[in-house]
């Protein structure tokens, strides 16, 4: 299955929607043939990480994907394997460039201890490597780290941003979306247009004429669903399709905090999914998993944890 999300991102700075003075900025660099490394914040589904591939294909051309990398959150995030891949990435030349580029996306998760040691290699490899990174708070990056690097800001889409968009996907969709049903996706979605492609493309699936009840209905904006299977799957013992299951859900984009907390109102809504008992143990267990990202652990090694602890609960 195709995903929309990855259908309908605009791979050129015209198709990108708002954003006007960040795509500014970013056509400047590109222009004058100087990239500096970047911090692109804001919230989620605004158009960063699209920004930052968007800018590879202008900068790079056809060599866009040998000198450009991005690592993401469902990525290992231990230091090791962070300091492999910037070193096996930036040892060897550009091609056709002066320098190559290297996303970190969804930043925020990163320890402090990895952006220390990421600080050290951006001045290490200056000479070949631009570092870019997205974050949804830029206070989120440690301050050596901000210094160094151009800050790029991006809005939340207005109204009228969303409403093109969804008319750009219903157009290309033959999808029928009236008025009240697009006020309702702009309304669920919060500007996030991630969340709300996901909407769309399940709801195509139901119907080609979306109303605002559908999007009202659907209003879980992350797939629950999925989560719930993910759940039980880990719960019948498999591991090992569980954490698949999860992986797709990160690489489509959804965001680790969020999906702990859905996992929770999953676990505690549900009755019969888990026995009484060992419900306290996972709450407690996820409770727990929550903190450890807070206090800088790795999101999505914790996140296994969590899963390796649900698939021994199988009686
Ligand atoms: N400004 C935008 N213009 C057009 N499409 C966008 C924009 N922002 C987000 N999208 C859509 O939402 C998806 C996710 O956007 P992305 O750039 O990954 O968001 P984030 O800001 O969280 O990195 C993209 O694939 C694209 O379809
Ligand atoms: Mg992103």
């Amino acid at each position: 299955m195709v995903l929309w999300i990855e259908k309908y991102r605009p791979s050129k700075f015209d198709e990108i929607i708002g954003q006007q003075e960040s795509i500014d900025k970013l056509k400047a660099m590109v222009e004058k043939g100087d990239i500096q490394h970047m911090i692109l914040s804001g919230p989620p589904g605004v158009g960063k990480t699209t920004s930052a591939i968007v800018l590879a294909k202008a900068v790079f051309k056809n060599e866009w994907n040998q000198n450009f990398i991005e690592l993401n959150a469902s990525d290992d995030r231990k230091l090791s394997v962070i300091q492999g891949k910037v070193k096996e990435f930036a040892r060897t030349k550009p091609i056709d460039a002066p320098f190559k580029l290297i996303l970190f996306d969804e930043a925020d998760s990163l320890t402090q201890e990895a952006q220390q040691a990421l600080r050290r290699m951006m001045e290490e490899y200056s000479g070949t490597c631009r570092f870019l990174f997205s974050v949804n708070y830029q206070n989120n990056i440690i301050e050596p780290i901000q210094s160094r690097c151009a800050i790029i800001r991006f809005k939340p889409l207005t109204s009228e941003d969303v409403k093109k968009f969804v008319k750009m996907i219903a157009d290309k969709e033959d999808l029928k979306i009236d008025d009240k049903a697009i006020e309702a996706l702009i309304y669920v979605s919060k500007g996030d247009l991630r969340a709300l492609t996901n909407v769309l493309q399940s709801l195509s699936n139901v119907s080609k004429e979306i109303d605002s009840e559908m999007v009202y209905k659907n209003n879980g904006l992350i797939d629950i669903m999925k989560i719930k299977q993910g759940v039980e799957v880990a719960l019948t013992g498999n591991y090992d399709s569980a954490k698949a299951i999860f992986t797709e859900l990160l690489d489509s984009g959804v965001n680790i905090k969020e999906l702990i907390i859905k996992t929770f109102e999953i676990v505690t809504s549900s009755d019969g999914l888990i026995d009484k008992k060992s419900k306290s143990y996972v709450i407690e267990r996820l409770a727990e998993t929550e903190y450890r990202i807070i206090e800088g652990a790795t999101p999505f090694i914790q996140f296994q944890a969590f899963l390796a602890f649900l698939s021994t609960l199988k009686s």
